[in-house]
């Protein structure tokens, strides 16, 4: 597996600010994407995507697409470990993901979950659980959900160095408290607790917020008061980037699927099709033909 690092080469959008590169369609730089970009990103009003990614080969894919960011999420939990939900994944389980995922990329930042049950106990859990995701497993920043109950565990981990992104709204890690999944911040009052959280988030040294699930409007303030940038699912166009799991937007998933996910392949019937394809022909002695037989 190789990943060739090619990007769609556009014109590099040259950065009055020095040394930069264009998240998405700029020429190669042979360097990872840094939070220094996505901070030069946010000033320079130039929109991302963010893809999740569990395994290398599919990382290699969308690092060869030019993704920039690419998330290990605990999504891998429904996604690709058979979970109902992301509770039961373990930081073990996320180390051996993401070491697969930076080992299947040249280019893009690689984002690292930290479970639930890994950081929520104290600053100082926080810290040893991100130390082991850089360290071995090389992703190049953390994410954590919740705003003010995070907070000291987030300036831990950046006082020691450790990048971290931060998970609001729809936080699926507290299913169980929210008793489902559905739009957070409708109401005034946890729109203005939302804000504040956003705001203790970048105050404590997150580079960047993840807003799942809520109206567009308050996504939009938040996107506005902020100096980093804001990653939305489920939180309308006004967002600095956009995040989709991959197997939503490859149409792997099955069941149903939330209203923001967008389709772009049927990967699922692709799949199966060529399956089929390949059982008929061994069924029928097509397949192995001549030019796949050695003598
Ligand atoms: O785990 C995950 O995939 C996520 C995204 C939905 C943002 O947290």
């Amino acid at each position: 597996m190789t990943s060739n690092n090619s990007a769609p080469s556009t014109a590099a959008s040259a950065s009055a600010e020095g040394p930069g590169l264009t998240l998405y369609g700029g020429e190669g730089t042979g360097r990872r994407v840094t939070v220094r970009d996505l901070a030069r990103a946010k000033r320079a009003g130039e929109r991302w995507p963010m893809l999740t990614a569990y395994d290398a080969m599919i990382a290699s894919v969308f690092d060869d697409a030019g993704i920039p960011v690419l998330l290990v999420g605990d999504s891998a939990g429904n996604n690709h470990l058979g979970y109902e939900n992301t509770v039961p994944v373990t930081l073990d389980q996320l180390v051996m993901l993401t070491g697969a995922v930076v080992r299947g990329t040249k280019r893009a930042l690689v984002v690292a979950d930290l479970p639930f049950g890994s950081y929520q106990e104290s600053p100082e859990q926080a810290l040893r659980s991100g130390v082991r995701l850089l360290k071995e497993a090389g992703a190049g920043a953390v994410k954590l959900e919740g705003g003010q109950r995070s907070a000291r565990q987030v300036e831990a981990l950046v006082a020691a160095g450790v990048p971290v992104m931060a998970h609001l709204g729809l936080t699926p890690q507290s299913v169980h408290a929210f008793g489902g999944y559905r739009v957070q911040g409708r109401d005034a009052e946890s729109a203005e607790q939302l804000i504040a959280d956003a705001k203790t988030m970048q105050a404590a040294g997150a580079f960047a917020v993840v807003l799942e699930c809520v109206p567009e409007e308050l996504a939009a303030r938040v996107t506005d008061l902020l100096e980093i940038p804001t990653v939305g699912i489920g939180a309308g166009v006004r967002c600095d980037a956009q995040v989709l799991v991959w197997t939503d937007m490859a149409g792997m998933t099955t069941g149903h699927t939330a209203k923001f996910v967008k389709q772009y392949v049927d990967l699922r019937a692709a799949l199966g099709d060529a399956a089929k394809a390949f059982a008929g022909e061994v069924v029928g002695g097509v397949y192995p033909g001549p030019e796949h037989t050695f003598h």
